[in-house]
């Protein structure tokens, strides 16, 4: 099977953009940009997220009992962008605050969720992380929208 066909068909599913994070025992926040969350349900509140094994951070959720999902506005794209590198420094330049559990929660996002760590499933190159919702807020906004590769906005502001 072709592989980079295969990524550009998954690609052709239009998605929202989210910030996974973390904190590592020594209270490290860490976190990374994620396309793959889904709500899963609703009784009991439950949502997944896919990390890949090659992440940096993928040692530290699988050890995490809490973690927060942040779904990103459309004027949060450099956060996405920041997010989605392997730095060390990606929570210095964005705003954020400690929420529930003292999981670190990104300001300004449309959406967030702090998650108690439910399960995780091993699927081929990722892991799928389930979370059972613990906490949640959101505002009104655009969301910050991925589709073939590129950031796309929509324009609803519902
Ligand atoms: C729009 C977008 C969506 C992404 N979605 C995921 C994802 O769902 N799961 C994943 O493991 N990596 C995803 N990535 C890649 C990670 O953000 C990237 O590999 C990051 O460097 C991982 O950080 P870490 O190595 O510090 O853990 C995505 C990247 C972008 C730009």
């Amino acid at each position: 099977m072709d592989i980079s066909k295969l990524k550009k068909a998954f690609g052709s599913f239009a998605t929202g953009v989210t910030v996974v994070a973390t904190c590592e025992a020594n209270h490290t926040p860490r976190g990374f940009t994620a396309n793959s969350f889904s709500s899963v349900s609703l009784e009991p509140p439950l949502l997944l997220i896919c990390i890949a094994k090659s992440a940096l951070s993928l040692a530290v959720f699988k050890e995490a009992s809490f973690f927060s999902v942040n779904i990103l506005s459309e004027t949060q794209r450099e956060v996405a962008r920041v997010f989605a590198s392997q730095s060390e420094e990606k929570f210095d330049s964005v705003p954020w605050e400690s929420g529930f559990k003292n999981v670190p929660l990104l300001s300004g996002s449309l959406a967030r969720f702090v998650c108690k760590t439910d399960r995780h499933i091993e699927a081929g190159d990722h892991t799928i992380l389930i979370g059972e919702v613990k906490d949640f807020d959101y505002k009104k906004g655009n969301p910050l929208s991925y589709f073939r590769g590129q950031y796309v906005s929509l324009t609803n502001n519902l």
